[in-house]
């Protein structure tokens, strides 16, 4: 059953709900800055792949663990302008040498991550020198009595969220591998405060002297 919820279930509502228009405009705003050798972490049903700049992004590496997510985003590969290779695999133990990327991206997975710090260093890992860590997600929020709400609610989350965690500090989690990340934080407003404080964000891997 929970399998059933997390593979056929989730996919279907995450990509009807995380279409929408508001996420839309987030995703070409970030997305807009991504060049080059991209991975993206957390594919999900691949909603990002339309917001890519096909005169700027030379391939697309994705990787996302759910199968039912795999699926749906198998059926968005066909109208991609560059190369796409998806694979089953979570964020944690990157199969890519180091150095490989330009970009990594993700988008509301940081969340959902289980190890994330792991697969923070993973993303430092395969980035190149100069390469640069795209991100936007929603996390703890710096309003104590809302923070306590997240806490509070973040069991029920991570089950009826398929893992999603309410009350990641996200920046803090960034800035622990990248401490020179640019982030900017706030209620996205049509979006209940409980999950809608977003940290959206890009962290340069420096460049070798
Ligand atoms: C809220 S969804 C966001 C999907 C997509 N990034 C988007 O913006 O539409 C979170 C995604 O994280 C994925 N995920 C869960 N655990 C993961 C892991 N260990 N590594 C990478 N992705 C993971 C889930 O399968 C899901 O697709």
């Amino acid at each position: 059953m929970k399998q059933f919820y997390s593979t056929v279930v989730m996919p279907r509502l995450l990509d009807r709900v995380m279409g929408g228009e508001s996420f839309a405009q987030r995703r070409r705003s970030l997305l807009s800055a991504a060049a080059g050798e991209v991975l993206e972490i957390g594919f999900g049903t691949g909603l990002n792949l339309p917001f890519y700049d096909r005169d700027r992004v030379a391939s697309l590496a994705a990787i996302d663990p759910n199968g039912g997510m795999n699926r749906l985003a198998r059926r968005r590969l066909a109208a991609a302008p560059f190369p796409v290779e998806l694979r089953p695999l979570g964020g944690e133990a990157l199969p890519y040498g180091d150095r490989t990327f330009d970009c990594v991206v993700s988008t509301w997975t940081l969340c959902s991550i289980r190890e994330v710090e792991t697969a923070i260093d993973e993303v430092w890992r395969v980035l190149k020198p100069g390469g640069t860590f795209l991100f936007i997600e929603h996390g703890r929020s710096p309003d104590p009595a809302i923070a306590r709400w997240q806490d509070r609610l973040n069991p029920i989350q991570k089950r009826i969220g398929d893992g999603c965690h309410l009350n990641r500090n996200i920046a803090a989690i960034v800035q622990k591998r990248f401490p020179d990340a640019a982030i900017a934080a706030a209620y996205a407003p049509e979006f209940p405060k409980i999950g809608g404080y977003f940290y959206e964000g890009q962290a340069l891997k420096p460049p070798t002297p």
